[in-house]
């Protein structure tokens, strides 16, 4: 089975450009590691409507509605499930720079960006919106899918118990995420969180270290 790593993102009800400047994932191996500084001549499986811009941003939608954006990592990551410590053999570690740019005119975006790896690069079925280009409304859950998601989720949908409209969520088959927690950063004058908008237009920075897993 093959696994990917994969960016995707959806737009729902209106729009918004989604740049992704930079992405950078590395195995625990060494030869499993791999730093994109731009996606120029890095050539990407991208699928929906994601595209290459000139300057070497990976777009994944634009400002057309209910569309699906993905990039691949081009080849299978190889995670060594022979070791008997969990741990250790399906760890790794992922960071990449994003933004998420409202469309002047209307600025409700939609939906989200989810980091996702995954057995394929295709996802037959899946639909854009809530589903966020992962899943549809019956494979939504099914321990088949294989699919480990964090997701960068910019509206509420009730029927997965989003806790709010700006939230990162932990998701493994399902868009009901096992984790999640509203979006936020920390003030050190303040000595508090204050809430972050994701859909903001800005660079912000995303990191994914997997210490813990359970197979999915
Ligand atoms: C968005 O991208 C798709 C695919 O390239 C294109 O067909 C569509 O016209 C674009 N929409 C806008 C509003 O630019
Ligand atoms: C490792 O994964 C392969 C492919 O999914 C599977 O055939 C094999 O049984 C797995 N090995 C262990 C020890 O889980
Ligand atoms: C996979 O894990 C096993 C057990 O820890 C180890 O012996 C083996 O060398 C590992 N394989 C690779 C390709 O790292
Ligand atoms: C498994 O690996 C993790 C991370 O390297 C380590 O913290 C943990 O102690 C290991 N567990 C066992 C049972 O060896
Ligand atoms: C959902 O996707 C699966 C493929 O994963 C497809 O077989 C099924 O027909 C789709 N169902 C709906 C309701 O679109
Ligand atoms: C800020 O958020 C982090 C992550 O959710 C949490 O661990 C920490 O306790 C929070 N700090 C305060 C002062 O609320």
């Amino acid at each position: 089975m093959a696994a990917a790593a994969v960016l995707r993102s959806i737009p729902i009800l209106m729009t918004f450009l989604m740049l992704l400047e930079q992405f950078a994932l590395s195995h625990s191996q060494v030869e499993n590691q791999f730093i994109f500084n731009g996606f120029n001549g890095a050539n990407p499986h991208h699928n929906g409507i994601a595209e290459i811009q000139p300057n070497g941003l990976l777009q994944l939608t634009n400002t057309s509605k209910r569309q699906i954006g993905r990039a691949f990592f081009p080849f299978p990551l190889e995670f060594n499930n022979s070791s008997s410590n969990i741990s250790d053999s399906l760890s790794f570690s992922a960071n990449f720079v994003f933004a998420i740019v409202p469309e002047e005119t209307d600025p409700i975006g939609g939906h989200a960006i989810a980091f996702i790896i995954a057995p394929t690069m295709e996802l037959t079925g899946a639909i854009s919106n809530q589903y966020l280009g992962l899943f549809n409304s019956s494979s939504n859950g099914l321990s088949s899918n294989h699919v480990f998601a964090i997701e960068l989720d910019t509206v509420q949908s009730p029927e997965f118990g989003d806790i709010n409209g700006d939230h990162v969520g932990i998701d493994v088959n399902n868009l009901r995420s096992l984790e999640s927690a509203p979006t936020a950063y920390f003030v050190e004058d303040e000595g508090q969180n204050r809430s972050l908008e994701l859909l903001n237009g800005n660079p912000m920075q995303l990191w994914i270290d997997s210490r813990k897993w359970t197979s999915c």
